[in-house]
């Protein structure tokens, strides 16, 4: 290791917004004049983008931790920095937890990181966790993939669901304007980049905050609209977004997908439970009923379209017969896959205090059974690729095997072929499926002769 270069380390935990904070941040240390080390041990700066959904994700966070602070005792030009949504949460307690911290920033901090350092650099100990207008990235991130891309275009969240800490750690929703979106995908289209992702943790939401309204009275800039304004980006092929909130969920949104042909026929809607009263007190603002139409809809529009969502289970008061009717959702439905979790109590959080919890040896059990629901539904709905053609967009080598390559199809599955990486790459290649699995498939390329 060369002593004058600065090296840097991030490790990355919890959603795709974390992700996307992560590849922001490695922008700005790179124009900073660090480099990447895959290794926390090898690097002058570490920095861990932190989670808090759930209390296991949070106490990850603590032994790595641990290790990095002990480091720090030998190696005291060590910067270590925790981000992200544990930073928010436990702001200046975690500097009394873990005293070897040189800076503690929330996810709203992320673009500030520069001048945050700057203050380490210069000696203090520094807190950054109050709410702020979220400044428009002008820095390249340094992004994992150079096919696929994540864009924010919503921040925060103004739903109250009772077990969620999301809005007390990503702050009020804060919708960039639709120019500084499209601005930011035609970079990438002319960086290469061949899908991007839109983000929000209630995508749905996208516009509300920001000003006009039409003559019937409608925001001006909806997620719908967005889809439209950033179809014709040349280059770009394929488009996705999430998180969507079924309270919000439009036919409208749902048209303009079937309509515009970049726009993957894959929705990511979370219904977290199957059972009326307990949608009720997750505060969630909408009935199975409702959902159901939903994907009803969804599918009357795109019969092949691909579904995923997530659900927790053992929430606070959850009965069995409650239970059964996720159980009963999730097989009347037929999911391509569903992230399911034990509930967790989160501190500032309503339902934490409720005195109705379940034991941990009820909430595994019925995790247990969903997922065995949740993988055998997903077999049944690959079945439906066997035999098909399928446009695969190639991301990268088979990491397992590098006679193969890998991409998705339109619907998120995720594929193998054989192939070359380097011929391949960002390529959208037709693919003959002949081999299928809970949650990916296998296939021969059609490739034309003269490609
Ligand atoms: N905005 C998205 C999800 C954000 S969090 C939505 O509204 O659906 C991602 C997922 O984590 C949630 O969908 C939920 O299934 C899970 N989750 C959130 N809080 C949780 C908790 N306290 N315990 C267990 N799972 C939780
Ligand atoms: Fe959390 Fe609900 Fe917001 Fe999703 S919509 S981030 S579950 S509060
Ligand atoms: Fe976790 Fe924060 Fe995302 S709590 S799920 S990283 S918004």
């Amino acid at each position: 290791m060369t002593s004058s270069a600065r090296r840097y380390h991030i490790t990355t935990f919890g959603c795709q917004m974390n992700k996307a904070d992560s590849e922001r941040m490695s922008g700005i240390l790179e124009s900073m004049g660090f480099e990447w080390s895959e290794s926390p041990d090898d690097a002058n700066l570490v920095l861990y983008n932190t989670c808090t959904i759930r209390d296991n994700a949070e106490q990850k966070v603590y032994s790595y931790l641990g290790r990095q602070a002990r480091r720090k005792h030998e190696q005291p030009d060590l910067t270590l920095i925790v981000a992200g949504c544990v930073a928010q949460q436990e702001g200046e307690s975690l500097l009394r937890r873990v005293p070897e911290l040189d800076l503690v920033m929330g996810p709203q901090h992320a673009n500030r990181l520069q001048d945050l350092l700057e203050q380490v650099f210069n000696g203090s100990q520094v807190v950054a966790t109050e709410p702020i207008y979220i400044v428009e990235d002008i820095t390249k991130p340094r992004r994992d993939s150079d096919v696929t891309a994540w864009v924010n275009v919503i921040y925060g969240c103004n739903e109250r669901c009772t077990y969620c800490v999301v809005p007390n750690v990503r702050g009020v929703e804060q919708s960039r304007s639709p120019q500084a979106i499209r601005t930011e995908m035609e970079a990438l289209a002319q960086q290469g980049f061949k899908e991007v992702t839109l983000l929000g943790q209630n995508i749905d939401a996208y516009g509300r905050d920001l000003p006009g309204t039409t003559p019937e009275g409608r925001h001006l800039h909806t997620l719908t609209d967005l889809l439209y304004f950033v179809h014709d980006i040349p280059g770009l092929e394929r488009l996705r977004f999430a998180t969507s909130h079924p309270r919000y969920f439009t036919e409208r949104l749902i048209r303009a997908c079937a309509e515009l042909p970049k726009v993957c026929e894959h929705f990511h809607v979370p219904f977290q439970s199957g059972d009326n009263d307990i949608l009720k007190a997750m505060s969630r603002g909408y009935t199975h009923e409702r959902y159901r139409r939903i994907i009803d809809l969804i599918r009357s529009y795109m019969p092949d379209a691909s579904i995923s969502a997530d659900a927790i289970v053992g929430f606070p008061g959850e009965t069995d017969a409650q239970f059964e009717k996720t159980l009963k959702l999730v097989e009347d439905i037929g999911f391509d896959q569903v992230n399911t979790a034990a509930y967790s109590p989160r501190p500032g959080t309503p339902a934490a205090l409720w005195e109705n919890q379940l034991s941990e040896e009820v909430k595994r059990d019925r995790l247990q059974q969903l997922n065995h629901l949740v993988s055998v539904q997903a077999s049944e709905r690959s079945q439906r690729y066997l035999g098909r053609v399928e446009e695969v967009l190639v991301e990268a080598q088979n990491t397992k095997d590098p006679t193969q390559v890998m991409g998705r199809t339109r619907g998120n599955r995720l594929t193998f072929f054989p192939g070359s990486i380097d011929e391949l790459k960002g390529q959208v290649v037709s693919v003959k499926i002949t081999e299928i699995r809970a949650f990916s498939l296998t296939g021969t390329p059609l490739i034309p002769a003269l490609r």
